[in-house]
């Protein structure tokens, strides 16, 4: 598929969606919320897609929302149209994404990293939550998403100055998962998303299921879901496969079934 503002591909068992608006430091406009959910959904609904990576340019994964776009809305248009609605679709594929970050993640950019299961960041990443400085507030989650990584203090701290971290400081506190030198960032995006890949679908879908029960939920019924869900995972062919191949002592050749 011809997209405007980003490029999708398949390697291997791996999908891969690049932000591409180099004019403008990958900013969320319209189409590209558009053109991110679409790819996702496809490879979301594809057998053959264990993981999909999203990244950026070297210089920015995103500088955040286009502020040119919705600079003029007025609140009741940004309501009405729901603006950033469509984004909810893609923080709800079942399949596990990473986020490769290079550069700027700022505003809209890193809220869209945040909602990814995994966040490499390069060594040059920077993170932040810029909106302060426009007058408004982050508005694609990052008030909630932010304050569950990184603790209440730090990021009202973040949100309340604006400021930018680096790659080292999000690391500390929990934003990223890993840091990697800049060269190596996508080689490591695509063997982490590779090894994910490799699993069987019904246990990933069902791992990140419960990894978000554990965000939305209580402690109670957090356990409840898991428990629930560890169990059913006894009726796929893959748990059969999965410990009989441990017992015989080879690699095991999972079905998605
Ligand atoms: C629209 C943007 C943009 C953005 C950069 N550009 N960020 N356009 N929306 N968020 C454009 C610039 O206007 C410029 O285009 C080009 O990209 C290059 O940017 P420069 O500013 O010239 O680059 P540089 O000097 O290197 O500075 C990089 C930067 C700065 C520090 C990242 O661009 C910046 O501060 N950007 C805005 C960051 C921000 O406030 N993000 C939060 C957005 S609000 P032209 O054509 O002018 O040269 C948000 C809300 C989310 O995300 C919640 C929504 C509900």
């Amino acid at each position: 598929i011809d997209y405007e503002t980003i490029r999708s591909e398949t390697r291997g068992r791996v999908g891969w969606i690049t932000l591409h608006r180099p004019d403008a430091l990958n900013a969320l406009n319209t189409t590209v919320m558009r053109e991110v959910v679409d790819a996702a959904t496809r490879f979301d609904a594809d057998e053959r897609i264990g993981a999909i990576v999203l990244t950026g340019s070297e210089k920015a994964f995103a500088a955040g929302a286009d502020i040119k776009e919705m600079a003029d809305k007025s609140g009741l248009e940004m309501t009405m149209d729901d603006h950033f609605g469509a984004w909810a679709r893609f923080a709800a594929v079942r399949t596990p994404v990473v986020a490769a970050v290079s550069g700027y993640a700022l505003g809209g950019g890193c809220e869209l990293a945040m909602m990814c299961d995994v966040i490499l960041a390069a060594d040059t990443a920077r993170f932040g939550q810029p909106e302060i400085n426009l007058g408004v507030i982050p508005g694609m989650g990052g008030t909630q998403r932010l304050l569950r990584a990184v603790g209440p203090y730090k990021a009202a701290e973040l949100i309340l100055t604006g400021r930018m971290m680096d790659a080292a400081e999000a690391e500390r506190a929990g934003l990223v998962s890993r840091v990697v030198p800049a060269a190596d960032l996508l080689d490591e995006a695509d063997k982490t998303a590779s090894t994910i890949a490799g699993k069987s679908l019904p246990s990933l879908y069902a791992a990140k299921a419960a990894l978000a029960a554990a965000q939305e939920s209580s402690l109670a019924e957090g356990l409840r879901y898991e428990k629930q869900a560890f169990a059913a995972l006894f009726d796929t062919e893959d748990q059969k496969e999965g410990m009989a191949a441990f017992r015989e002592k080879r690699p095991p050749h999972f079905t998605h079934r």
